[in-house]
């Protein structure tokens, strides 16, 4: 198999069972990046689903930011910081929002993206989609376009991708746990 396959990918992230809450079977992209291609690999795999056009990458706290960052890097594109709450120094925008194992506020400045400007939105893993519908509202209101989403891995079963695309959000991801 090719080095880069979503086989080399899925191997390299762990599954943590009962994190961080009974029930919750954590897939945990430490592995991944402890891997010396990893980061590499996924960054190569993510750009390849890039929609055309794209002038902004944003990442989500804090496991968004790593892939985000590099993906950005690897396009010459700037990165819009989607933090959680209390975060950012500047005027923000934030909204609230439930996860799988609890609830979060995210921000983001309101002057981040100029509007009209397209947007690409990555995190390392959509669930219930919770977090990723917060940050397309965000980069909404903000007047971004959001030109799609992508993720390194989706738990299909939690539908948050397929709630995603109902909010005309395209979704892309690497790897799919069921
Ligand atoms: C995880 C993950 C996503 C979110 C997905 O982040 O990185 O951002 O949960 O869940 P959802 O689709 O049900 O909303 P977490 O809140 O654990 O934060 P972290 O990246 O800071 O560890
Ligand atoms: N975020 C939400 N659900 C998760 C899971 N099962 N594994 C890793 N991160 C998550």
């Amino acid at each position: 198999r090719p080095p880069g396959a979503h086989d080399d990918i899925a191997a390299l992230i762990r599954t943590i069972p009962d994190h961080p809450k009974p029930g919750i079977l954590f897939r945990d992209v430490t592995t991944l990046l402890l891997d010396p291609r990893g980061l590499a690999m996924v960054t190569a795999r993510l750009a390849g689903l890039v929609p055309a056009g794209i002038d902004l990458i944003a990442g989500i706290e804090a496991r968004g930011f790593i892939f985000g960052a590099a993906l950005a890097h690897h396009l010459g594109k700037g990165l819009v910081l989607i933090r959680k709450d209390g975060k950012l120094p500047g005027a923000t925008i934030g909204i609230d929002y439930a996860l799988e194992y609890g609830t979060d506020r995210i921000e983001m400045h309101e002057d981040a993206c100029v509007p009209g400007q397209t947007v690409l939105l990555v995190d390392d893993l959509i669930a219930t989609g919770g977090t990723a519908q917060a940050a397309v509202r965000l980069l909404r209101q903000a007047g971004a376009r959001v030109a799609g989403a992508a993720f390194v891995v989706d738990l299909p079963d939690l539908g948050g991708a397929e709630a995603l695309r109902a909010d005309g959000v395209p979704v892309t991801s690497l790897v799919g746990f069921p």
